[in-house]
């Protein structure tokens, strides 16, 4: 097993601050979108017309929630703001919106929203319900999570998401904590990192590309940068799909594993369970099918709760009964959206609602 799947973030790996000085290596206009015909097909890497974040299923997440003009909701993933801003529009004096993000360009950009039904928290998402009970917020009416990254994240080069610029390799979607890329390069061993090329990157090149970043390191070479880190892959990944970088499997798998985004995601689920008030909506969106197959299952798992066998000698009013049931089917960006915005190809949601049942 991976360290740090299917665990809670540790205190230390939510602790170690990057070492000041490390990664100060020239950028190549790192804040510049790349010349098109540089650009990967990936949906990630792909240019955005905006250096904006342009949100993803805005009406239809919104819908999703079925908003109650009175109630108190929950975006978990605020960007910037997009699906917050419509959700605000349709509350009343007494409804309520509390935003989480863990990157503090997109706090920042909260803060600039003076509401009083409004709150802005520096957090990520699997601290929701510690954060919203120290609020004194126990119960919510619906809870959205837009899942990944935003479109600055992969803009600012300096982040270190975009093999369209050589920056350091950093990652890190909450800059004030965890262990970066780099740093995660500089001490795993070949067994692990494979590992983690593979699970998080559904990669079939993971074990040469391990073995050709670990070589690097051994040969006093570190990866450090983007720029290093995709010509090494490039040199062990001998075919890959047409039209998208080779390395755009290696760079997912490192900010998943970066950023502990499933394990993020698990311990997350179970909350929503816990603080959705009965008849209260779950709305995810998922950019890739490890997370949209998590969100899937606990959905699922919440649904079908009488799969006992069919002699089994128990009343249907005494079997036990579901605590969340799934509303209508997946929803995916119509052809309209992904042409006003490609980076929403690979998007899935998944809606659920909270039943009575405790
Ligand atoms: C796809 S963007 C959300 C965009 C937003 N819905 C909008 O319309 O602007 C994802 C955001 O979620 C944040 N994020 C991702 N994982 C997170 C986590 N585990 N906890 C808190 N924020 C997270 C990222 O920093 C990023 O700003």
């Amino acid at each position: 097993m991976i360290k740090g799947v299917n665990s809670a973030p540790t205190k230390a790996s939510l602790s170690s601050k990057k070492a000041p000085g490390k990664g100060a290596l020239k950028l190549e206009k790192s804040t510049q979108k790349a010349p098109a015909a540089e650009m990967p097909q990936s949906d990630l890497n792909s240019a955005n017309t905006t250096s904006t974040h342009i949100t993803v299923l805005l009406e239809e997440a919104v819908h999703a929630l079925a908003i109650k003009s009175n109630g108190t909701y929950v975006d978990g993933t605020f960007g910037r703001g997009g699906h917050s801003k419509k959700i605000l529009a349709q509350l009343d004096l007494s409804g309520r919106l509390i935003a989480f993000d863990r990157d503090v360009s997109a706090v920042a950009a909260g803060k600039e929203i003076q509401d009083l039904r409004f709150s802005m928290v520096h957090s990520h998402f699997a601290g929701m319900k510690n954060k919203l009970g120290e609020m004194g917020i126990s119960k919510v009416d619906g809870i959205l999570l837009d899942l990944g990254i935003s479109s600055p994240q992969i803009d600012e080069g300096d982040r270190g998401f975009s093999f369209r610029f050589d920056a350091p390799l950093d990652m890190r979607m909450d800059q004030t904590s965890g262990r970066t890329a780099e740093e995660f390069l500089a001490v795993t061993t070949e067994k692990e990192l494979a590992e983690v090329i593979k699970n998080y990157g559904e990669e079939r090149f993971a074990k040469q590309i391990a073995r050709a970043i670990i070589t690097e390191r051994n040969d006093g070479r570190a990866i450090t940068t983007t720029g290093q880190l995709t010509k090494v892959v490039a040199g062990a990944v001998t075919r890959h799909e047409p039209g998208q970088n080779p390395a755009t499997r290696t760079f997912q798998a490192l900010r998943i594993f970066v950023n502990q985004e499933l394990e993020e995601l698990s311990l997350t689920l179970p909350q929503c369970l816990a603080l959705l008030a009965p008849g209260g909506r779950l709305a995810v969106i998922s950019f890739h099918s490890l997370e949209d197959r998590m969100v899937k299952q606990f959905i699922r798992d919440q649904a079908n709760c009488d799969d006992l066998p069919s002699n089994f000698p128990v009343r249907a009013a005494d079997l036990p009964q579901p605590k969340m049931i799934s509303v209508g089917k997946t929803i995916k960006p119509n052809a309209a959206e992904i042409k006003r915005n490609v980076r929403s190809r690979s998007a899935v949601m998944r809606v659920a609602e909270r039943t009575h049942v405790v």
